[in-house]
């Protein structure tokens, strides 16, 4: 079958040949998830950027497509989002057979190079065959460089109480809105992020969207803003905001900086346009810029995360994040096994209990937390993914500074970069007797989905062999496994 290269990921979205980077332009319409993504298409590194295209009916198996942007006499064409504009607001198409209207930013590399300051400025695209090809407004850039040398990344949606499209732009270290009535004339409304969460890094790919509070009547606005560098792992993360948001101004009266995600392998993220049932799936690009371009890949080079389904919880005052991968997962499982409630101490071989392949699997494990204060507890337990070269991935809960962790500092076989090798961890106090673990494990990656959503991780790995030997395991003491279940996860490329 295809892409059965080294490292090629198989069940996570990667291009058939050469570079990616972001997931852009992410739209559902007539039963398509659209998804594009910064794509070089002359090499495996970053290089001019096109918008790459697949197209997928159930949010898992992809079907490439030809490039749907080129660059032109206005720039590369850099990250941005897509809608359906069911009003036919901007006339691209009719009431009857509604346009997609792509938002993209041009990055001029002339102006660059003359050092200027006006690189960046955003376009418009739309196609009236359902995705198939895509047409330049003529008279781009549809918003013009203010005079911020950062300016990319439009993210837009339709917001209905104040009538208009609403733009979200990442701006140098804070993030502006813009509104329009006809997805063409844009004007200013409102900035947010000064002196407000992280500041490390240049903000990028913004989204505002409204969720749910979970088992409320509450609905809150989440800002998501990438950040490169400066992330809690180092390098690009993803921060997020929940407030309000009244047509014209998001604010947050938030302190701290929330992270979605702690590994360092989930950068880029936004989510899809119009995912039925009101869903918002969210899609990153599975690296990190501290070490994208020196990754050993040759025939392709990147890869998207699993989707993942954002929810809203309030835990006590504050409101968090969560993170689920979707529930079409189920459409790829194969054969199962389950674990009966064991007592692990030291180790527990789990990969003696099932036949088919060692990965791409899914782990759930479910450990019993009630007396994690307890002598006899263990003081870190989780998993272990190793091969016999002496190579090994840990993702764990350590118990007595109270941290999730993903350890990776051996998890690699040709050294690539001084940046990879790290351990990425997350503080949280369990508070529930259970805690459930969903690890989704590829042949070049692990997400780690817990806490009900409230902790992930997401990392990739690159050992000389595959991992192919998983356990249990536990340091000083011992831990409860109370139920468990592993499963095949089929390639969606055969
Ligand atoms: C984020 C990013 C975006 C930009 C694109 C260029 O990874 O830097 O801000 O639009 O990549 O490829």
């Amino acid at each position: 079958a295809a892409f059965q290269e080294k490292y090629r990921p198989q069940f996570h979205f990667s291009p058939a040949e050469h570079w990616m980077n972001d997931p852009n332009g992410m739209v559902y319409y007539e039963g398509e998830y659209h998804l594009f993504y910064q794509h070089y298409p002359e090499a495996s590194v970053w290089g001019p950027m096109h918008w790459g295209h697949a197209i997928s009916k159930d949010l898992v198996h992809w079907e490439h497509m030809p490039i749907a942007l080129y660059p032109d006499s206005l720039g590369y064409i850099f990250s941005g989002s897509a809608v359906v504009d069911w009003k036919n607001t901007s006339g691209f198409g009719t009431a009857e057979n509604p346009p997609l209207v792509a938002f993209f930013t041009y990055h001029n590399p002339d102006i660059e190079q003359a050092k200027q300051i006006e690189i960046e400025s955003q376009g418009v695209a739309y196609s009236i065959d359902k995705g198939r090809t895509w047409i330049k407004y003529d008279k781009n850039p549809v918003l013009k460089n203010p005079g911020i040398r950062d300016f990319r990344d439009p993210k837009v949606f339709w917001h209905e109480e104040s009538g208009q499209w609403i733009m979200s732009v990442a701006s140098g270290q804070t993030i502006t809105f813009y509104g329009s009535k006809n997805c063409l004339d844009w004007s200013f409304l409102s900035e947010f992020g000064k002196g407000q969460g992280c500041h490390d890094g240049v903000w990028e790919c913004p989204d505002l969207l409204p969720l749910k509070v979970k088992d409320s009547d509450e609905t809150k606005w989440v800002l998501l803003v990438n950040i490169n560098p400066g992330g809690p792992a180092g390098g690009s993360a993803t921060q997020y905001f929940v407030g309000d948001f009244d047509g014209k101004t998001f604010s947050s009266d938030q302190k701290k900086t929330f992270w979605m995600d702690h590994g360092k392998d989930n950068y880029a993220g936004v989510t899809w346009s119009d995912a039925p049932g009101g869903r918002q799936i969210l899609i990153g690009w599975m690296n990190n810029w501290e070490y994208a371009g020196a990754k050993p890949c040759v025939k392709w080079s990147g890869a998207a995360t699993f989707p993942r389904e954002l929810g809203l919880v309030k835990d006590e005052s504050i409101y968090l994040l969560t993170s689920e991968p979707v529930k079409e997962l189920d459409a790829l499982y194969g054969e199962s096994v389950t674990l009966d409630a064991m007592k692990v101490s030291k180790s527990a071989l789990l990969s003696d209990k099932f036949e088919f392949g060692k990965a791409p699997i899914e782990i759930k494990l479910t450990f019993n937390q009630k007396d994690n204060t307890q002598l006899g507890f263990a003081s870190r337990y989780g998993v272990r993914l190793k091969n016999n070269k002496g190579e090994y991935i840990t993702i764990g809960y350590e118990n007595v500074d109270k941290l999730f962790y993903v350890d990776r500092t051996n998890a690699v076989g040709e050294v690539f970069s001084d940046k990879f090798a790290s351990v990425h961890s997350v503080p949280y106090i369990v508070n529930t007797p259970e805690v459930e673990w969903t690890l989704l494990i590829d042949v070049a990656s692990v997400e780690f989905f817990t806490a009900g959503g409230r902790v992930v991780v997401t990392d990739v790995f690159y050992p000389s062999e595959p991992f192919d030997t998983i356990e249990l395991f536990t340091e000083n003491g011992n831990v409860e496994l109370v139920d468990g279940k592993i499963t095949e996860i089929r390639s969606i490329w055969k």
